[in-house]
């Protein structure tokens, strides 16, 4: 590959000072999906930990059965490896774990502030930039392995997304005007992820939701959603220990909307 300067495993394990990720990081240049590779690792005894990097995805996919954009030496595709002993219901508050991770390195890259939309969007500029897809897995001596996946948009241009997404979708490089360099903001993902994780294993509070609800401007507004071929209009006022996003209807019922189930459309 030319034209962009590869990921650089080595050195951006040098530059971490990870509790419980990075242990391995591999990265590859062109493979069907992060997420699809750690899922192989993982039945085959991956340790908690492991990174995967990957310069372009030929099958990237998205939340919902979606695909999600992958070309070359433009973005960051990760996807991580963890076995949380943690109680079932609360292994959806990984995935906001993860956005609220992926904020904290966007934000480090532009003055302008990212936001998370429930359950795993985070937009710039009110556009998505990044997308998180986590992906749960029983090992063959029964652990639960967790595989988070996040893409994130650095240096796409506005012609590297199809036609009909260019009004919804960003690049920090378009927001920003400057090009990003992928490696630090590979680096800086993974270290956020790190520190959130570790602290989110030693705390039966859950203070991820309250981090998540700061870095987001959903509450408090008007959201439509669409379940079981149903429109559900409400207003979002928190999240539950289960990571559902609770919002309350005009008639005044409160209801907990499960990510596998809804899909958000926009605010009207
Ligand atoms: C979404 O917004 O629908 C989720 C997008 C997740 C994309 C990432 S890129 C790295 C990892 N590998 C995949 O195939 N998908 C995730």
């Amino acid at each position: 590959m030319t034209g962009f300067s590869r990921l650089n495993a080595e050195k951006i394990k040098n530059n971490l000072d990870s509790v419980r990720l990075g242990s391995d990081i591999l990265v590859f240049d062109a493979i069907e999906s992060t997420n699809e590779l750690a899922r192989k690792h993982l039945e085959e005894g991956a340790s908690e930990g492991w990174v995967l990097l990957a310069e372009s995805q030929t099958r990237g996919r998205g939340r919902l059965g979606r695909s999600w954009i992958s070309i070359p030496g433009v973005g960051i595709y990760m996807s991580v490896i963890l076995k949380p002993r943690i109680q079932p219901e609360r292994l959806p508050q990984l995935t906001l774990l993860a956005g609220v991770a992926a904020v904290q390195s966007i934000n480090e890259f532009t003055n302008k502030k990212a936001q998370l939309k429930w359950p795993n969007d985070i937009l710039l500029n009110g556009k998505k930039l990044s997308g998180i897809l986590s992906e749960y897995h029983t090992t063959q001596n029964g652990e639960t392995g967790v595989i988070i996946g996040i893409g994130i948009n650095a240096n796409h241009s506005p012609s590297d997304f199809p036609e009909d997404l260019r009004p919804l979708a960003t690049s920090l490089g378009i927001e920003t005007g400057d090009p990003v360099d992928r490696q630090t903001l590979a680096t800086s993902l993974i270290r956020h992820l790190d520190r959130e994780y570790d602290a989110f294993l030693g705390d039966n509070d859950s203070a991820i939701l309250k981090k998540w609800t700061d870095h987001s401007d959903m509450f408090g507004k008007k959201i439509v959603a669409a379940r079981g071929g149903k429109e559900i209009q409400g207003t979002a006022f928190g999240l539950d220990l289960r990571g559902r996003l609770l919002i309350r209807t005009q008639q005044g019922k409160e209801l907990a909307l499960d990510s596998g189930e809804i899909s958000l459309g926009p605010t009207r």
